[in-house]
C-alpha cells in the first residue's frame, strides 16, 4: 500500500471527536429528552456534565483540545434561566473573549461554538449536536494545540 492510499484510507476512517460541556440543569435534561424521545444525534459527542456552564474555564477547553478534540461545545441554560441566576451571562462574556483568544492561536471558530438549550428543547439539543458535528468533520481533524505524543 502506498503512503498516498494509506493516508487516504486514514482520512476516510477518521470521526470528529466532539466534547460538549453541558450544565446539568437545562442543557444535560435536554440532552436526555432528546434521548428519551429517540432523536437521533451522533455518537461523537462526549458529553461531561457541568452544574452550570460558568463552571467550565478556558482551561477546561484548552486541555480538551490538547488530548484530542476535535471540536468543543458549551451548552447552558437560555440567559435569564440560569439555575444560579447569573452564571451564563459570565459565560457569555468569558466565552467571547476567550474565542478570540482561540482564534489568534489559529483554531478556526467552528471548533468552538458556544449555545443555550433549555431543558424542553431536546430536538434542539440533537440539531445542534449535528450541525456541530457536520461543521467540525467539513474542517477535518484538529491538529494545532495537541498534545506531543
Ligand atoms: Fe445552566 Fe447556569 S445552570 S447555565
Amino acid at each position: 500500500m502506498s503512503v498516498t492510499e494509506k493516508s487516504l484510507q486514514e482520512k476516510q476512517a477518521w470521526e470528529p471527536l466532539i466534547v460538549a460541556f453541558c450544565c446539568n440543569w437545562c442543557s444535560y435534561a435536554g440532552g436526555d429528552l432528546a434521548g428519551t424521545s429517540r432523536m437521533p444525534y451522533p455518537a461523537n459527542i462526549r458529553v461531561i456534565r457541568v452544574p452550570c456552564s460558568s463552571r467550565v474555564n478556558p482551561m477546561m477547553v484548552l486541555r480538551a483540545f490538547q488530548r484530542g478534540a476535535d471540536g468543543v461545545l458549551v451548552a447552558g441554560c437560555h440567559p435569564g434561566d440560569c439555575h444560579y441566576t447569573s452564571g451564563n451571562y459570565y459565560t457569555r462574556r468569558r466565552m467571547s473573549v476567550f474565542r478570540r483568544l482561540l482564534e489568534y492561536t489559529g483554531i478556526e471558530p467552528e471548533r468552538f461554538q458556544v449555545t443555550w438549550i433549555s431543558g424542553s428543547e431536546g430536538a434542539k439539543f440533537a440539531q445542534v449536536m449535528n450541525r456541530v458535528t457536520e461543521e467540525v468533520r467539513a474542517l477535518g481533524p484538529n491538529r494545532k494545540l495537541r498534545d506531543a505524543r
